[in-house]
């Protein structure tokens, strides 16, 4: 069996948890030489180890560090395959509030870091397609919060949207160069990310029953369409916006007016 990946190398940003470390473990699992990159190190380490990739820590809100990131991996593997820019922090407070610090941080985390990472990764795509034809495939992940708002993720909200048309912006530039970019959009999963949320008394029912599959999503179900974003099989995919969300994103915000008309029927 061939597998999917084989001969290609991979960075994955945030890749020490949830979704990143979904991500490297499948690519890894098809073939890809993994390069991991967190701010965590010890558990990017671990991970790294498990799936025989490299782990290089960084602070990606930093463009020196984020760049050097890229440079240290073209030195070490010659190439660049697969980006997938995953890293991300989430953030409560309505606009008012929010410490213009706090503001400028998740910008940074949320959106900086995919620009910082792009600025070396998109010209060793460019320079391998035309040297041997075979150029890259960038895969940003943006979140459903980046479609629409939610209440009391203002800064979040904002950043998500960023990286989505950032996607594209990449994508309808880069075409010619050889670099496919997508953007993935995935509504509640059960990460680390969403635990400060899943803590809060009864919220976790109440997000759940709003979404049509019942349930969270899990890092490898992500995981999946990152790795076929990332593959052959989405050669002819780029500037698209993939929503994986349990069906969450479909509702128009309107009430179940059917289980009202019945909550008024007698018996
Ligand atoms: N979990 C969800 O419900 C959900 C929903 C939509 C979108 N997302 C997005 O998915 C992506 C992955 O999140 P996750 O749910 O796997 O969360 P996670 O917290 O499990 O993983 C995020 C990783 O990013 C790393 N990171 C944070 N700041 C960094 C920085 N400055 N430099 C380098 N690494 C940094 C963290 O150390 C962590 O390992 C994020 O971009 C997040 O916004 C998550």
């Amino acid at each position: 069996m061939t597998l999917r990946f084989q001969s290609r190398t991979a960075l994955v940003t945030g890749g020490a948890s949830g979704i990143g470390a979904a991500t490297a473990r499948l690519l890894a699992g098809e073939g890809a030489r993994v390069t991991i990159v967190d701010l965590e190190s010890s558990s990017g380490a671990e991970v790294a180890a498990g799936i025989g990739g490299h782990f290089h820590a960084a602070d990606l809100s930093d463009m020196a560090a984020a760049e050097a990131m890229v440079h240290d991996l073209l030195a070490r593997e010659g190439r660049l395959d697969i980006l997938v820019n995953n890293a991300g922090i989430g953030s409560l407070g309505e606009v008012p509030d929010l410490d213009p610090a706090q503001w400028r941080k998740v910008m940074a985390v949320d959106l900086d870091a995919v620009y910082h990472a792009c600025r070396v990764a998109v010209p060793a795509m460019r320079a391998a397609f035309r040297a041997e034809g075979r150029g890259g495939v960038i895969v940003n992940t943006a979140s459903l919060s980046g479609l629409a708002a939610d209440y009391g993720f203002a800064v979040y909200n904002v950043a998500k949207a960023a990286v989505i048309n950032l996607s594209r912006v990449l994508a309808i530039d880069h075409g010619k160069d050889g670099i496919r970019v997508n953007a993935l959009c995935p509504g509640l999963i059960d990460t680390p990310l969403a635990a400060p949320l899943a803590a809060i008394p009864g919220l976790m029912e109440k997000w759940t029953r709003a979404i049509p599959l019942g349930r969270a999503g899990r890092a490898e179900e992500m995981a999946e369409v990152i790795a076929f974003l990332a593959s052959d099989a989405a050669s002819y995919i780029t500037g698209s916006v993939i929503v994986a969300d349990g069906g969450a994103g479909a509702h128009t915000g309107q009430p179940n007016f059917m289980a009202e008309i019945a909550a008024l029927q007698p018996g």
